[in-house]
């Protein structure tokens, strides 16, 4: 499959005269690594959970993995850690295990016992978030940062052609971020995942991704190695009088 995400003349407003992005057009190919930046409240998690369809289009189409957004039924093949996904507090009646194995559902088929394989599965998922060791604890026990490695295990462990990450760093010590961010290249370079990630680290999203798209002002425009619209007038039609903030790049 080319295409694993296609975006036509998409708009949405939360409210009836509000538009949050307006007539937007975003395509993303299998395999590729896309950042999204923006300023805050520009409207990224909207468009996320868009795609996902958690949120209704107010107009245009959403297609993914070639399916309309509305009758989409292949969710294992979709990972998606949502921004702040690591807030459990120590009520919480759940153990890593179950957390992570949750997302397994789909293929285990609800009630019935997880089998051996799918266990092994979940520990090398954890393995690779340097979490095998914490999944007998109760989520609501464990640091935020820890929680939030929990998470991208969670959403890993179904195999998925596609991941969605909103801000999956924040919170996260910069040697774990380290080894995050090659562990999102190896899954992309050598796994053949296409990767969406959320970020306010422009700096290093533009090391890392193929492209990035830049959301504000109701608009996203993309942009590549090979445009021609140099990056800093991409930035300054986004960004305006944030520039200054940007003055690491
Ligand atoms: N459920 C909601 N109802 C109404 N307005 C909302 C809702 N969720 C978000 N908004 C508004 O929509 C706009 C976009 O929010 P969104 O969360 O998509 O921004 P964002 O780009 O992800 O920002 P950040 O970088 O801070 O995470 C904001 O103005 C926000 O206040
Ligand atoms: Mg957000």
């Amino acid at each position: 499959m080319n295409n694993i995400l296609e975006i036509k003349n998409l708009s949405f407003a939360y409210d009836n005269n509000n538009l949050i992005l307006d007539n937007i057009n975003f395509t993303i190919n299998s395999g590729e690594y896309v950042g999204i930046v923006g300023p805050n409240g520009a409207g990224k998690s909207t468009l996320i959970k868009i795609i996902l369809g958690l949120l209704k289009p107010t107009k245009g189409e959403v297609k993914l993995l070639g399916q309309n957004i509305e009758s989409f039924n292949n969710w294992s093949k979709i990972g998606y850690v949502a921004q702040k996904a690591a807030s459990f507090n120590s009520s919480f009646p759940a153990t890593v295990e179950e957390v992570v194995s949750a997302n397994l559902y789909p293929k285990i088929g609800l009630f019935k016992r997880i089998k051996k394989k799918h266990m092994e599965k979940v520990y090398e998922v954890l393995k690779v978030v340097q979490m095998e060791k914490y999944g007998k604890r109760l989520i609501g026990n464990l640091s935020g940062g820890q929680q939030q490695r929990v998470f991208i295990a969670r959403a890993l462990v179904s195999s998925p052609e596609i991941i969605f990450l909103d801000e999956p760093t924040v919170g996260i010590d910069i040697h774990s971020q380290e080894n995050f961010y090659n562990l999102l290249e190896e899954l992309n370079s050598k796994m053949n995942i296409t990767i969406v990630m959320i970020t306010h680290d422009i700096g290093m999203i533009t090391k890392k991704a193929n492209s990035v798209a830049y959301v504000g002002g109701k608009k996203l425009i993309v942009h590549n190695a090979n445009s021609d619209i140099p990056l800093s007038h991409v930035l300054r039609e986004i960004y305006g009088d944030e520039m200054h903030l940007l003055h690491h790049l």
